[in-house]
């Protein structure tokens, strides 16, 4: 079972591969995402890490001057996928998007090089990109110094139409916009994605934006929609510390310290989003200074960064609560907005129960941590390697043959051989 299970893994990885970079699945997403690809490699140092590198290698050659890691590059036109390049109308050499996404590359960097350590010298330059581009956050994106990163499109923060956003979405307009066709609807089943309303809301910011030369240092203070995910900012402050442990073994103490500091800065401020009530962290709205009372995945994935350790104990019974078949629900079930098969706003994604599941081990916080693995294969055994599952059923949702789904599973397949104490992989 397991064998089996390592091959298809590996299959989907293959077929996905597009020499350079891979393809979340064919036909839905026919580019190179940033954060499917930086956690695509993770899947792909089991059989090759050289190529592992390489995809990450790619995803930064696209870095903009700024230090931006944009969220999409279009390598090749694909008509079938809404906004293109002309859309965002970035000037770069390879189109890209103008906004970016949850910056993992960090921690998948010192994954992979944990394991594969004669790469270690050829990894050398991505230590001075990734830092840039955690320069860039924090200049541009925390400008009063908070400590914390805000996002400036719901699409930033990889959990696209989380109800998260139903809130602050609501001061984004939607009138004005220029007429357009949606091609996600007609890949995929339109009562599982975004609603129009949503869609026109997307499309009014990337217009805004646009209108404003994709000057990323403008942007911020120009967007009505300005939100500090805490699960985004973990996503960083973990990166940041992976990477000052590299930069230390790597001899770069300047990078080092420039990591560090990040880190403790987010560590601290990320505190003031805890709600004791909710048992988790919540999203800040930065516009009105007012935390937004929806308990989504984003606010137990802070459990990836070093969290205090009751914190890291509560979230693990908060997703004990949530009493679903299949853990981790991307949204509380019972709560208002949750539609356990709509998108990010219920449905179970694996990248997340991964991150979820590492920060709880870290935590001692091992039952849990398990229980997450096992529920991840199961889901897998059941309902192949879809793009997401419904939460109740683990009916398979979205996209199937899924790139970052089946490198979890190679992920999670080694995790579970080291728990049972025969780790034969890396
Ligand atoms: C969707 C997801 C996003 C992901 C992309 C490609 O837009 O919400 O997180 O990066 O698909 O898989």
């Amino acid at each position: 079972m397991t064998q089996a299970l390592h091959k298809l893994a590996t299959d989907i990885l293959q077929i996905n591969d597009r020499g350079s970079y891979t393809v979340p699945t064919k036909g839905l997403y026919p580019f190179q995402w940033n954060w499917d690809s930086c956690l695509t490699a993770l899947g792909q140092r089991h059989f090759d890490p050289a190529r592992a590198l390489t995809e990450i290698e790619t995803l930064f050659a696209h870095q903009w001057p700024c230090g931006m890691v944009p969220h999409i590059i279009f390598h090749l036109r694909d008509e079938g996928y809404f906004p293109g390049p002309d859309v965002w109308d970035c000037g770069r050499p390879v189109p890209t998007s103008g906004i970016t996404q949850p910056p993992v590359a960090g921690f998948a960097l010192r994954r992979l090089l944990d394991s594969a350590p004669d790469l270690r010298m050829r990894a050398r330059p991505l230590l001075d990109r990734i830092t840039a581009w955690h320069r860039w956050f924090h200049a541009t994106r925390d400008p009063k110094g908070t400590g914390l990163v805000a996002l400036i499109h719901p699409w930033e923060s990889g959990r696209d139409n989380s109800v998260d956003w139903d809130v602050p979405f609501e001061r984004v307009p939607t009138s004005g916009i220029a007429p357009y066709t949606r091609r996600d609807t007609q890949h995929a089943d339109p009562a599982h994605r975004p609603t129009k309303d949503q869609y026109d809301r997307y499309i009014w910011l990337v217009e805004r934006f646009r209108g404003l030369g994709w000057a990323t240092e403008k942007l911020h203070d120009a967007s009505p929609f300005q939100v500090v995910d805490p699960g985004f900012n973990a996503i960083l402050i973990r990166s940041c510390l992976d990477l000052a442990d590299l930069a230390e073994d790597l001899g770069a103490p300047d990078i080092a310290a420039a990591n560090r500091g990040f880190a403790h800065a987010g560590l601290q401020a990320l505190e003031h989003l805890w709600s004791e009530a909710r048992g988790q962290y919540l999203c800040l709205d930065r516009t009105t200074g007012a935390l937004i009372d929806s308990p989504s995945s984003g606010g137990l994935l802070p459990v990836f960064a070093p969290i205090p350790q009751d914190k890291a104990a509560r979230i693990a019974a908060t997703i004990d609560g949530h009493g679903t078949q299949y853990r981790v629900a991307s949204h509380a079930p019972g709560t208002p907005g949750f539609d356990a098969q709509r998108y990010w706003r219920g449905p179970v994604w694996l990248v997340v129960n991964y991150m979820i599941a590492d920060g709880l081990d870290r935590a001692g916080e091992s039952a849990a941590a398990i229980a997450i693995t096992r529920s991840s294969l199961d889901l897998i055994g059941s309902s192949g390697f879809a793009e997401y599952y419904d939460p109740l059923t683990g009916q398979p949702l979205g996209g199937g043959q899924f790139t970052w789904t089946a490198a979890m599973v190679l992920e999670f397949l080694s995790g579970a051989r080291r728990s049972m104490g025969n780790d034969t992989s890396a």
